[in-house]
């Protein structure tokens, strides 16, 4: 008898295959779901009317003036993306960042104008100096050294700015001490305790996000951002972080970069049991991007199974630059 045709060769009671012999039956006993309300669309905002420059390392991603800012948030709400994540491309720049809490910069006005066209989409803005600074550092310069206190005061008017002009949610991306609760105390003196602060609360000095410098135009002129993101060996000390900033009132918490820390975002979220995070930042798009332009890759497959990993290890957030083909590409 032909062995092929044999019923069976082998007296074998668990067969993992028979779950995996159809559609129906995979789908029926899939653990990880991915859903368009998870994601948060990041969105570059510059000045100027009728903006929309696509950034080199990043196809797909655009600077984008206030009005096309307004565009693709609708565009995003019809794909099934909840909200989007704000950065700004100042006028000016200075030494201190000051453009950062500018009521009538690109982001604020992106605030309002998001808005006033969409109430229900929800708004949260990267809190960080480096898009304002002339140094692009993500603070205040002592000594060549990004000075912690005098840079939280500069995130807290930062924050407080862009709760002014009606975000929902303020999140610090800087990764100084303390600004966590320096943030929420301000917000609270002045009537916004309703407003959540998403602390980027483990962040990791990564090269994951050299294409982001270019979009946000934001690279340091000299040094890197080692004295305050954390070393991508610790994961102990990421339990720390997220510790500190919850204690200091932190309503969600971030592990960014998200798939090279899959590891962090799990025991984040065994650990805490708070809502959960992750960044898929720009290097981890752009790099699937490039290898998709050269054939290397099916994108729409490494696409899903990226986000699906990063679900699956516990993030409840996913911010993504894949947000709107995931979200099309889930209906
Ligand atoms: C601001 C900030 C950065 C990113 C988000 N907020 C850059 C940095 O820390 O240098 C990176 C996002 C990405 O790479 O997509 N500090």
């Amino acid at each position: 008898m032909n062995p092929v045709q044999a019923a069976h060769t082998i007296e074998l009671v668990r067969r993992a295959r028979r779950l995996r012999r159809s559609p129906g039956i995979r789908s029926l006993v899939r653990e990880t779901r991915l859903s368009a309300e998870q994601f948060l669309y990041p969105l570059f905002v510059c000045p100027g009317k009728g903006v929309r420059r696509e950034v080199p390392s990043m196809p797909g991603v655009y600077q984008l003036s206030v009005d096309e800012a307004v565009r693709e948030v609708e565009a995003a709400r019809a794909d099934g993306v909840p909200g989007v994540l704000l950065f700004g491309l100042p006028e000016h720049k200075d030494e201190m960042g000051s453009g950062a809490y500018d009521a009538e910069a690109p982001v604020q006005a992106a605030i309002r104008s998001i808005k006033r066209a969409s109430p229900d989409t929800v708004v949260v803005t990267d809190v960080c100096l480096c898009e304002y600074t002339s140094h692009g550092h993500c603070g205040v310069l002592v000594d060549r050294d990004v000075a912690n206190d005098a840079t939280v005061e500069q995130l807290v008017r930062t924050a407080v700015s862009h709760a002014n002009a009606g975000a929902d949610i303020v999140a610090p991306s800087d990764m100084m001490d303390g600004r966590v609760g320096a943030i929420r105390k301000a917000l609270d003196e002045r009537g916004f305790e309703g407003i959540a602060i998403m602390s980027y609360a483990a962040k990791y000095c990564s090269a994951f996000y050299g294409p982001f410098r270019e979009a946000a135009d934001s690279a340091p002129a000299f040094g890197d951002r080692r004295t305050h993101q954390m070393d991508p060996a610790n994961a102990d000390e990421a339990l720390r972080e997220v510790e500190q900033d919850i204690e200091e009132g932190a309503d969600i918490v971030m592990v960014k970069p998200a798939m090279p820390y899959l590891d962090v975002i799990r025991r984040v979220k065994d650990t805490f049991g708070y809502p959960t995070a992750a960044y898929q930042v720009s290097g981890e798009y752009s790099m699937m991007k490039a290898a998709a332009a050269r054939g290397w890759l099916d994108e729409p497959r490494a696409m899903m199974e990226s986000l699906t990993a990063i679900s699956r290890a516990g993030a409840d957030i996913i911010i993504t630059y894949y947000a709107r083909e995931a979200a099309r590409a889930l209906k």
